[in-house]
């Protein structure tokens, strides 16, 4: 990629836009365009360079920018942020860039709660709610506006436009996201001097937690971290949507996956990763996380993400990956596959197994269920398969979940909630997700397994590398569930016929 070090245009290391250095370079008081100081951020650039740079540019501003589509949604959350907050400044950064090394850096992705609250997508913005005089609060996003031709800002700065692509203006921004907007290099000093409670998102931007050092209280910011989560269990119409949409893009991620095993297997897992990537990055913002592309052993690593291993006929290819879309949403599905288009016949013993614990799993989601039904549901047939083939002497099954004898292949839980995040509401407190009650609106994923590891002498030795995991999206409707991910078939045999089509 091209270098932005050249000494004329390097800012300072680790400054960020609000800092001095760029004030700096876009003009501050005593840097003037034309006469760039000696030695200072503009050193070796030409007093003409400058002035023609200063120069010659269209006005582009847009004045009949549609909202997001989310606008009317992002508002209530607000509204229901506020009603719950009252006369506290509430404060949700969407995060800073992270420097993967010197002046590069790593893709953005935004806090989900910002995105929650806002639709906005922008790196280094902060949605403020402002109390307001007669109650409520004012929503603010502050956000970097366009850069600043006169000053050379454009070219000079770390985030001149020159370099990062044209960003909305602020007056753009507040068509769009249908609340105000203003230059986040004010906030610090506005925070600084703010009165009153203050409430804000921890871990996301470490230049707004220094300028609320003496303001904010980890207690206080703890509850709000919580109570943010905690909003986001019970999916709106919009949501719904994204996450159906998520589901069958990447429905059509796996499909691509299976089309292409021949070129897998004379390579690697690495492109099985590749091909879903590809589909994730044209139809979505990207993967939702690092994609799980596990053929033969590898499959008994639960969070296998290297993916650089060889994939043999004969063997199962479990992946394990989600469609994040444009909207941030992502699914998070899981499919064991046999290389060869068919299974085994102890491979398919396991699977069914996998597959009948699923299905129990997934037939507790209901609304008015206890959340952790679905995963007692799917433990239960896991462990009389186990049982059935004999992993426990004579230990009946009752004996074996008491003691959790069956974790030892099955260690993960059975699912978790779904949405902005894979692991979505994980701050939200026990009572309200773990010993709570399924409400409709909420999306969970429905994912036994079992993992004989290749160094496992307790079960037989044909047992051992063969891994099989089966995940789904469940969305608990008003009488009952939907499988969001139901395009992607389950059923063994349905497995196969899917594989032989898909593959010609
Ligand atoms: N891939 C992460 C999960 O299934 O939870
Ligand atoms: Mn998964
Ligand atoms: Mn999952």
């Amino acid at each position: 990629m091209t270098e932005r070090t050249s000494e004329s245009r390097q800012p300072e290391q680790g400054r960020s836009a609000r800092e001095p250095a760029d004030q700096e370079a876009a003009g501050g008081e005593d840097t003037g365009a034309a006469k760039p100081p000696e030695g200072g951020p503009r050193r070796g650039v030409s007093d003409a360079l400058a002035e023609n740079m200063t120069q010659g540019w269209a006005d582009t501003e847009r004045r009949d920018l549609a909202p997001l589509p989310q606008a009317e949604h992002t508002a209530r959350r607000r509204a229901e942020l506020s009603a719950c907050f009252p006369g506290e400044r509430l404060v949700v950064p969407a995060g800073r860039l992270k420097v993967r090394a010197n002046d590069t850096f790593y893709p953005f992705r935004p806090s989900s709660d910002y995105v929650y609250l806002t639709g906005d997508q922008t790196e280094e913005a902060v949605l403020v709610l402002e109390p307001a005089e007669g109650g409520g609060h004012e929503a603010t996003a502050y956000l970097l506006p366009r850069s600043d031709r006169g000053s050379g800002e454009f070219w000079l700065s770390a985030r001149g436009e020159l370099w990062d692509g044209r960003r909305n203006s602020l007056a753009e921004n507040e068509q769009v996201l249908g609340l105000r907007c203003a230059d986040v290099r004010t906030l610090a000093g506005a925070l600084r001097e703010a009165a009153g409670p203050v409430r804000l998102l921890r871990g996301h931007d470490s230049a707004v937690e220094e300028a609320l050092r003496d303001k904010a209280t980890a207690e206080r910011d703890e509850e709000f971290r919580v109570f943010l989560s905690e909003m986001r269990r019970i999916k709106d119409d919009f949501e719904i949507a994204d996450l159906r949409f998520a589901c069958e893009a990447t429905a059509r991620g796996f499909e691509d996956v299976v089309r292409v095993l021949d070129k897998a297997e004379a390579t690697s897992e690495r492109y099985v990763e590749g091909t879903f990537f590809l589909r994730a990055r044209v139809e979505g913002n990207n993967v939702g996380y690092a994609s799980i592309c596990a053929a033969g052993p590898h499959a008994t690593t639960i969070h296998w993400v290297r993916n650089d291993g060889p994939v043999r006929s004969g063997d199962l290819l479990l992946i394990d990956a989600g469609v994040e879309t444009r909207r941030l949403y992502t699914a998070d599905i899981t499919r064991t596959l046999p290389v060869s288009g068919r299974f085994t016949p102890l491979q398919r013993t396991v699977y069914d197994a996998v597959y009948e614990a699923q299905s129990a799993g997934i037939a507790a989601v209901r609304p008015g269920a206890r959340y952790r039904d679905f995963h007692l549901a799917a433990q239960q047939v896991l462990a009389e398969h186990l049982v059935s083939w004999g992993l426990f002497g004579d230990m009946p099954v009752d004996k074996v979940l008491e003691l959790g004898l069956q974790r030892r292949w099955t260690m993960h839980g059975t699912g978790h909630m779904l949405g902005l995040d894979v692991h979505d509401c994980a701050a939200a407190r026990t009572e309200a997700y773990a010993d709570g009650v399924l409400e409709p609106g909420m999306v969970l994923t429905v994912e036994p397994g079992l993992y004989f590891q290749v160094d496992d002498l307790t079960v037989p030795e044909e047992y051992r590398g063969i891994g099989v995991r089966i995940e789904d999206d469940i969305l608990v409707t008003e009488d009952g569930n939907e499988n969001l991910s139901a395009a992607l078939p389950r059923r063994a045999d349905e497995v196969e016929n899917w594989m032989a089509a898909l593959k010609g």
